[in-house]
């Protein structure tokens, strides 16, 4: 997609095209593109359109019926952030008195549109001006022109005395070949220049790979991880006078989608603590509890066996257990029925006596490849299992489990 793509697309020649693309989106590419010819719209148009109306279709997940209006890059896409992230991280900006917000490579705008949903002005830059000029038509199509706007340059050069908080989401991927970058080294903007900002600003706000080393997260931060349904997506760090405490943990739930901002009203739970209190360790017990990778993440275990009277069974494994199930929406449940030291052809046995012909594999603390294992217990039978393998005490060992109904 280059500029004048973009533009051609915006006429109500365009819009049409885009409308009757929309129709045919996640069918046979080459049907699709015969039957927009047919229609009379030129070649380049329909391929435009027809891109657009898939990428539009891939979009709903992550921004829910606003996607269906928006410009998109395959890249911008991948590295824009969900609606339901967006919608709550803008609120809470909102509650915090920020009125006018910079945007420090806005992508295609997810975290901006949020932002002016929220009421915030927000100010974009983009360094890339295909990204930047879709970030702007995102606006317009949002009826956000007003509140969002953008410019096309470098991040590094905006002038962050004119708003009140600073938004930093820098590029993860290489341009280009669209590989993830681990290094925050060399993150775009570059990482210096990220957490510069939190040192220049009373209100910074950093979005970053949930894999982050704790050892990068600026000193008095909140390093918050969320995850969506169970799947871990970021961290933000919420910097200066945003800060409320040292380390958080948000898990949002899938509701029906609520509003055309994407998720917004889905169920929220968030936990909160210092990030480096120790779990009590004790032998294993009936319950054993699966956090969610927020949790885990965000070092809160302890926080989290407080809340559920647990104990751990090894002081660097992440499981919990307790005497009673719990119902949480931190942890997953399973009844533990059998704890064995790891030996294949234990397990192997004991599996072909109960007829077990299904498993499921959780694994924390054991190098075992759960498919190679799956293969080697040759399983047969009609029964189903949960299997954890872990350490208990420093010995690899697999519990034998049945789920608890949530
Ligand atoms: C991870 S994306 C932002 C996604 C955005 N938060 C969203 O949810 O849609 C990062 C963006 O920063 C842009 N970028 C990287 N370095 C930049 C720089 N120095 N100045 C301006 N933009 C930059 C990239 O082109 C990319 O579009």
């Amino acid at each position: 997609m280059d500029l004048d793509q973009l533009a051609a697309l915006r006429t109500p020649e365009g819009s049409a095209a885009l409308a009757a693309a929309a129709e045919l989106a996640g069918g046979d590419p080459l049907t699709a593109a015969a039957a927009l010819r047919s229609a009379g719209i030129p070649a380049g148009l329909a391929a435009a359109a027809l891109t657009q109306a898939e990428l539009r279709r891939r979009a709903v997940g992550k921004f829910g019926p606003a996607a269906a209006g928006m410009f998109l890059t395959r890249a911008g896409l991948e590295q824009a952030t969900r609606g339901a992230v967006a919608a709550r991280r803008a609120a809470r900006l909102r509650a915090a008195g920020v009125r006018t917000m910079a945007d420090l490579g806005c992508g295609l705008g997810a975290d901006a549109l949020a932002a002016a949903r929220a009421g915030i002005r927000v100010y974009g830059v983009e360094a890339d001006p295909v990204t930047a000029a879709m970030a702007a038509a995102n606006a317009a199509a949002a009826g956000l022109a007003d509140l969002f706007t953008v410019e096309c340059g470098d991040a590094t050069a905006f002038d962050v005395t004119r708003v009140e908080a600073v938004f930093c989401d820098p590029a993860r991927r290489k341009a280009g070949t669209g590989r993830r970058i681990f290094d925050p080294n060399a993150y775009s903007p570059p990482w210096d220049f990220v957490v510069g900002l939190a040192e220049r600003l009373p209100r910074t706000v950093v979005k970053v790979a949930p894999g982050i080393d704790h050892a990068l997260i600026p000193a008095g931060a909140e390093a918050e991880w969320v995850s969506v349904a169970g799947d871990l997506v970021e961290a933000t760090l919420w910097c200066g006078r945003l800060a409320e405490v040292p380390r958080r943990a948000t898990l949002l739930k899938e509701g029906p989608p609520v509003n055309a901002s994407g998720r917004a009203g889905d169920p929220c739970y968030q936990l909160a603590g210092s990030g480096d209190a120790q779990a009590a360790v004790g032998p294993v017990r009936r319950y054993l509890h699966d956090p969610d990778s927020a949790v885990v993440r965000a070092h809160l275990v302890a926080e989290l066996a407080g809340e559920l009277d647990a104990t751990l069974a090894d002081p660097s494994i992440a499981y919990l257990y307790t005497d009673a199930p719990v119902a949480s929406p931190f942890t997953r449940c399973l009844e533990v029925t059998d704890v064995l030291p790891f030996s294949l052809k234990r397990l192997r046995a004991m599996l072909r006596e109960r007829r077990v012909g299904r498993v499921e594999i959780l694994k924390r603390g054991s190098a075992l490849e759960p498919e190679r294992l799956r293969r080697d217990l040759k399983l047969a039978g009609d029964a189903a299992a949960s299997l954890v393998l872990t350490r208990v005490a420093g010995a690899p060992t697999v519990l034998v489990c049945r789920p608890v109904p949530a």
